[in-house]
């Protein structure tokens, strides 16, 4: 999502941080082997759109020699369609409006959308993908459940002449079912993916859907409401951004900008030190108008119950999605889960704003391949961490259980309900490093290394700048890499200590105060700004989609999928895969277990502009139909794996 007002800072503490204080720093080490200094890559030629060439159909730049990725590379320009590498194909498989859900789920009329309808659609602005494949434990490349989160919705670009919050009761219905999760059986016939229509696994999770709590905060008196008095079951999941799946085959779904919800003056019992420290105020939506819990003079614990990640079992038509609270409460990014060598299971998660932590969490209990229903409630119990990174670029993942430190009830910590609800108030008091808004986080499939998305902070003023978020004000962002240490021959991700490097720093290496780093071979196609969700390739190649939000119109770069190795020569050679249309950010990408198709959620289309004067109307380019968001499915013409 673009950094609006939500992406603000709502981290108000006046204490300057450990990393403050000391001198400034990009990192302990070398960066991307060779070091390259900004002489070198301001050689490098502009690109077209940065230099304000005309929309010539630019050759494609190969990268010779130190890259494992192969591919040639597009072209760094916005064009009113989506650009992929030569000797690819990447085939739209399912838009927002798409009818998904029974047999009677209607075609998509924009005209005469309706909450109903959206039901039993796909919904919008689709942003995590994970393929799930079929049946439950294979490694099927060919046929699968495609689970997406659906992260906002665009009212201006839905309908004519509206203004986003002052929708009406029937559009505020068509929002809340079309954001949420979907779950959709697909499948690959002749070399090219289709969805099942009707499909008996094919569901919708929306803003109306009853999903259970988990988790220390389950029945606690803050989780109740006037229609849920027992704290247990909570209407609805929405804003849902990234996430992440389990070696158990469920998916986990992070509620992320839930703040931009709720409206209203709070009712005099409300916790207002904690509504503030969410950003809770200032509504980018109208939906309070229209239904009550959405107000906070009636319900200001409603909020309690969003900013959770959510666990959804894609396999089973009837489970019930459950809110893991033990994994802490806060704009969740997504979920990157892996395990321990002896099978705890740990979740990665970034909280994505301004001056906000980097989170941990390890369960007690163990996964166990052999005994699925012991894993079933594996992320109800464990411990939650936030992390501190030391200007020595050694850190500390900080433990948030209640009764340690200043997690006391003294300080307002009563229990871990409170600890968890309230989670960036405790990652407050015990001093995590507050970051450029850490985005997706993923784990190198062979190095154990953990890479962490900082997108940008334009808010970071000099005096704040720090040795892991080393830039003031930066629109570029940058990608932080943490090292576990090394316990007989395996990352221990359970450690209390961490090391950490930066692996790249964004923005346009053509600009001298954007103090960029790449690998020095990095081509004037490669560069890019913003980074978003990370996904790595079974190889252990990175592959990084971008959002600069509002920016690229600014910036005259397409949001897209670069890729690069972090290992070797290669290190942060990053090379630009694919190009979205005008106003749409990448997420997902998501690979099928062999490597040879890769799914990328290509999101709002056309942002910035409204239905009545669009920018673009992809996928359909159809009058009448508005531009949508829609998941495509990127396959190599020879069939082989992607990348190679
Ligand atoms: Fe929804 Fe942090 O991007
Ligand atoms: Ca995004
Ligand atoms: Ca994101």
């Amino acid at each position: 999502m673009s950094e609006r007002p939500a992406s603000q800072p709502a981290n108000r503490s006046e204490q300057p941080s450990l990393e403050q204080l000391v001198e400034r720093r990009f990192s302990r080490r070398q960066l991307i082997g060779g070091a390259l200094s900004f002489a070198a890559v301001a050689s490098l030629p502009r690109t077209a759109a940065a230099a304000g060439v005309a929309d010539t159909a630019k050759a494609t730049t190969r990268t010779a020699g130190k890259s494992t990725l192969m591919f040639d590379e597009v072209d760094n320009h916005i064009r009113d369609a989506h650009q992929v590498s030569p000797g690819y194909t990447a085939d739209v498989l399912i838009r927002w409006g798409d009818p998904t859900v029974g047999k009677d789920a209607p075609d998509f009329d924009p005209d005469r959308q309706t909450g109903a309808a959206q039901e039993k659609q796909f919904g919008a602005h689709n942003d995590f993908i994970a393929f799930m494949p079929l049946p439950r434990g294979s490694k099927n490349s060919d046929h699968g459940l495609l689970c997406v989160n659906h992260e906002y919705t665009s009212g201006e670009l839905m309908w004519r002449g509206v203004h986003p919050v002052l929708l009406d009761a029937e559009q505020t219905k068509v929002e809340m079912a079309a954001q949420g999760h979907s779950i959709t059986e697909i499948r690959k016939v002749d070399g090219h993916w289709t969805f099942v229509r009707g499909s008996n696994f094919n569901r919708r999770f929306t803003a109306n859907t009853p999903i259970d709590i988990g988790g220390p905060a389950r029945g606690h008196g803050r989780m109740k409401t006037s229609a849920d008095p027992t704290g247990t079951r909570v209407l609805g999941t929405f804003a849902n951004c990234c996430g992440g799946t389990t070696p158990w085959g469920t998916v986990l779904s992070a509620e992320e900008n839930f703040q931009d919800y709720f409206a209203g003056r709070p009712g005099r019992d409300a916790d207002l030190n904690s509504l503030r420290r969410y950003g809770l105020g200032a509504p980018g939506y109208g939906w309070a108008r229209h239904v009550e819990r959405f107000r906070l003079d009636r319900d200001s614990q409603e909020p309690n119950r969003f900013g959770w990640i959510v666990e959804i079992d894609p396999y089973d038509p009837t489970a019930t999605p459950i809110k893991r609270t033990a994994l802490g409460r806060f704009r969740h990014e997504g979920a990157c889960v892996t395990l321990t060598s002896d099978n705890r299971v740990v979740v990665y998660s970034g909280d994505d704003q301004a001056y906000e932590y980097v989170y941990r969490f390890v369960s007690n209990g163990r996964f166990d391949p052999d005994n699925p229903r012991a894993n079933l409630d594996l992320l109800d119990d464990g411990t939650l961490y936030v992390a501190r990174f030391d200007a020595s670029g050694k850190g500390e993942w900080l433990p948030l259980v209640h009764g340690q430190g200043p997690l006391t009830s003294k300080n307002g910590f009563h229990c871990q309900a409170d600890v968890v609800i309230d989670a960036r108030l405790a990652a407050d008091a015990v001093g995590a490093t507050p970051m450029d808004r850490p985005e997706d986080i993923a784990v190198h499939p062979h190095t154990g290394k953990v890479y962490v998305a900082l997108t940008k902070n334009s808010t970071r003023s000099a005096d704040r700048v720090d040795a892991a978020n080393p830039r003031a004000a930066v629109p570029g962002g940058h990608i932080l890499e943490i090292e576990p240490p090394e316990v007989d021959g395996s990352r221990d991700h359970a450690a209390q200590a961490l090391e950490w490097n930066i692996l790249l720093l964004a923005g346009d290496p053509n600009i001298e105060e954007h103090e960029t780093r790449y690998h020095p071979d990095t081509s004037h196609n490669g560069w890019f700004y913003a980074p978003d969700n990370l996904e790595f390739d079974a190889k252990g190649r990175l592959w990084i989609s971008t959002d600069q939000g509002s920016d690229q119109v600014l910036h005259g770069v397409p949001d897209g999928i670069r890729a690069c190795d972090t290992e070797g020569e290669g290190r942060a050679l990053t090379k630009l895969f694919f190009a979205c249309p005008p106003g749409a950010e990448a997420c997902g990408p998501c690979f099928t277990p062999d490597d040879k198709t890769l799914f990328v959620a290509v999101q709002h289309p056309g942002e910035g502009w409204t239905l009545d004067n669009p920018r673009t109307l992809w996928p359909d380019y159809q009058a009448g139909m508005p531009p949508r968001s829609a998941v495509v499915a990127i396959t190599k013409d020879d069939g082989s794996v992607i990348g190679d």
